[in-house]
């Protein structure tokens, strides 16, 4: 067998034996991994349903249509007054598709700071540090959130789009666990002539249960991912008022990728159709009852939820503090610490800023959670209790650390570090208990 199959049957085993809890990783049904697998790969439909460039496209066209009206049903969506393109490879496609449609180089974007949860397609630049294509090409600006509550601050969102007068605003990000005011947000951006954007990668598969706000009565055009809060493939769409329609699709296609992924597109369709039964409405329910569950038993602990809770899928910890206890340098970087520790014990979360963030990027004092993932296997609030739990316990196993300034030094103490978790009694414990609670909730 080639050693790809083998390393598949590895991931698997992987993903049903560890508790995955990245917020943007879940768990997509059987179906949609039939039609992503499907010959639907193996044809070329360079253009849009009806307007192809190649011949052979009967039946891919129907699949195009069938995922763009499924797109705008799952939103309750009125067909005559939005449009949805749903050939974005991925999100970061998906937002340069936006871009493309309305912005011309040198333009300016506002979008949010990418350490206090923001996204770097968003245009993120470090400094004068150009990072991103899109902050090379466009001219790009950053909110934050309010230094005391962590939350949206729309007062100081006006005052610098005021100031900055941005042609496009955009909300949405990878770490904020809070309901967004999108009608504040079209407000300020009609202020100062701005066009707005809401990318709700995250939580688009809540907005479509109905558990999470909808923005697209204010957005000008909404992008998402598909696999996220979705449960679809990988893959992206954007939606956007019908006058904008043509171009957004120019814009795409041919102004930035070539032919579509069709199968990608037929897998999104079939999520898309599940997003209307009552069984994936209770599950984006229960989503977010396990989040808000998970941070009410961390706070209990004394741990510092950012933003104190949530209203969505995930939970950002700060790590600098617990019991209210002031911060020390051995707490910052601590994100790293744990995501490692707990990494052994078969909980996978990841590391992340949190805002105001004392550590870096690599070496952050935050740690995201999330339960989409977990949410698809079944797993309620009493595991909720659970996970909590074991994740304090391991808290404390790592304990305080300092992160060596010296790159040698670093490098030795972190290899150290982790074997010492690799090799700790109780992680070991904890990731064979880990092990036994997913065997109750099978994958699939
Ligand atoms: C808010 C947001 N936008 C865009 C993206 C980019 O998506 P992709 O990784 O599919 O390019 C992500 C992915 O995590 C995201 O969270």
């Amino acid at each position: 067998m080639d050693q790809i199959f083998n390393l598949i049957e590895l991931e698997e085993k992987r993903q049903e034996e560890t508790l995955m809890m990245i917020p943007s990783e879940n768990y997509t049904y059987p179906e949609v991994m039939k039609a992503v697998g499907s010959c639907l790969m193996q044809k070329y439909a360079e253009g849009y349903p009806k307007r192809r460039y190649y011949q052979g496209n009967e039946v891919v066209d129907e699949v195009e249509d069938l995922c763009r009206n499924r797109a705008l049903e799952a939103f309750g969506l009125d067909g005559e007054k939005y449009h949805a393109n749903v050939q974005p490879h991925s999100g970061c496609e998906a937002n340069l598709g936006v871009y493309n449609t309305i912005l011309n180089p040198g333009d300016k974007i506002l979008a949010m700071y990418l350490p206090d949860g923001g996204h770097l397609s968003h245009g993120w630049k470090w400094k004068e540090e150009k990072t991103t294509f899109v902050s090379k090409v466009f001219e790009t600006e950053f909110y934050r959130v309010n230094p005391k509550t962590n939350l949206f601050d729309y007062d100081e969102i006006e005052k610098l789009a005021m100031e900055y007068k941005p042609k496009l605003i955009i909300s949405g990000g990878t770490a904020y666990a809070r309901e967004i005011d999108y009608k504040r947000m079209r407000e300020i951006a009609k202020k100062v002539g701005a066009y707005y954007l809401a990318d709700v990668s995250h939580e688009a598969g809540l907005i479509a249960a109905g558990v999470c706000r909808s923005p697209f009565e204010f957005a000008d055009f909404v992008s998402m991912t598909t696999h996220k809060t979705l449960r679809g493939p990988r893959g992206a769409m954007v939606i956007c008022k019908k006058e904008l329609g043509h171009q957004l699709d120019m814009a795409i296609m041919p102004g930035l990728q070539g032919g579509p992924h069709m199968h990608s597109i037929a897998g999104i369709a079939v999520a898309l159709e599940k997003t209307k039964s009552e069984e994936f409405k209770e599950y984006a329910r229960q989503t977010v009852r396990n989040a808000k569950k998970l941070a009410e038993v961390l706070m209990e602990k004394g741990y510092e939820v950012v933003s104190g809770g949530t209203d969505k899928h995930l939970v950002l910890l700060d790590l600098r503090k617990k019991d209210g206890a002031a911060f020390d340098k051995s707490t910052s970087s601590r994100g790293w610490f744990v995501a490692w520790a707990l990494e052994y014990a078969g909980i996978i979360m990841n590391r992340n800023t949190v805002p105001n963030d004392s550590g870096s990027p690599f070496y952050p004092s935050g740690l995201r959670m999330g339960t989409p993932a977990i949410t698809t296997r079944g797993m309620k609030e009493g595991e909720m209790e659970k996970i909590g739990n074991w994740l304090d316990e391991i808290v404390q196993i790592v304990g305080k650390r300092e992160l060596p300034e010296d790159a040698e030094v670093r490098k030795a103490y972190l290899a150290q570090f982790k074997e010492e978790m690799r090799l700790n009694k109780r992680i070991g414990e904890i990731g064979e208990e880990v092990r036994e609670l997913c065997k109750k909730f099978p994958v699939g």
